[in-house]
């Protein structure tokens, strides 16, 4: 499927320009792992340069026709300013389906086993060892945040499973916001996300309203080779079946 879908044309995932220089890294001083609430962990630097550079090739592919990368449609008719494709299960405001039905209707690449397991680390490294044990992943969803793209605050809660949502980030730096499970508001922690980071949420905050609401242009360590944006990766647990 994803050598299909380097010969099939080009995509919007094109975006995701080679930028072939090599300088450092936003931040040389270590940062500190972070519990921002029970079963909501950040554990910076979690992914290799050599991770996150292979995870943007595999984006690239992803990311092109058929069932590519776009803009999701809102209800109102609004799009949204993120762009998103979809692995194992398609999202579409407000469900999942086999098929990206809002897009070219074609059936979305399957999720890759290795991703499960890549899953199962974080939920380890972030959680514990009896909780990534049973972390059996089905889906991801792949966003691009371009300089001015930015997620409103939103539960995930489309899913049939409270089984932990496992978050990579690569490239730009973002502003994320992770809230409480009652509102929109208030109280909410921010924290800077830089390439390589992981963000688990799990247990009592698995609910919690959470968004991304800045870009940091240009912040990106360019030897990845992403010339600009952010993409984030989002593994879960649909607890859906094909029955
Ligand atoms: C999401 O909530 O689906 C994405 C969050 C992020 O981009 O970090
Ligand atoms: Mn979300």
């Amino acid at each position: 499927m994803a050598d299909e879908k380097r010969v099939a044309g080009k995509g919007r995932g094109d975006c995701l320009e080679l930028f072939p220089v090599a300088v450092l890294a936003e931040s040389p001083t270590p940062r500190e792992r972070l519990s921002v609430s029970p079963g909501a962990i950040h554990v910076p630097g979690w992914l290799s340069l050599h991770e996150q550079r292979d995870l943007i090739e595999h984006c690239r592919s992803w990311a092109k026709p058929p069932a590519p990368m776009r803009k999701t449609i809102l209800p109102g008719g609004k799009s949204m300013s993120v762009q998103t494709v979809s692995l194992g299960w398609h999202w579409l405001p407000y469900r999942y389906s086999r098929r990206a039905e809002d897009v070219d209707g074609s059936p979305v690449d399957p999720f890759p086993e290795w991703l499960g397991d890549m899953g199962r680390r974080a939920v380890a490294s972030a959680l514990n060892a009896e909780d990534a044990a049973e972390y059996k992943p089905d889906c991801a969803l792949i966003n691009y945040y371009d300089a001015s793209a930015k997620m409103g605050l939103h539960q995930d809660k489309d899913e049939r499973s409270d089984a932990p949502v496992v978050s990579l980030s690569i490239g730009d730096s973002c502003l994320f916001r992770f809230g409480n499970t009652q509102t929109r508001t208030k109280p909410y922690t921010d924290v800077r996300l830089q390439s390589g980071d992981l963000f688990v949420f799990g247990g009592v905050s698995r609910f919690a309203y959470h968004g991304v609401p800045k870009i940091f242009p240009g912040t990106a360590n360019p030897q990845l080779g992403i010339r600009n944006g952010r993409l984030n990766i989002t593994i879960r647990v649909t607890g859906l079946s094909d029955k």
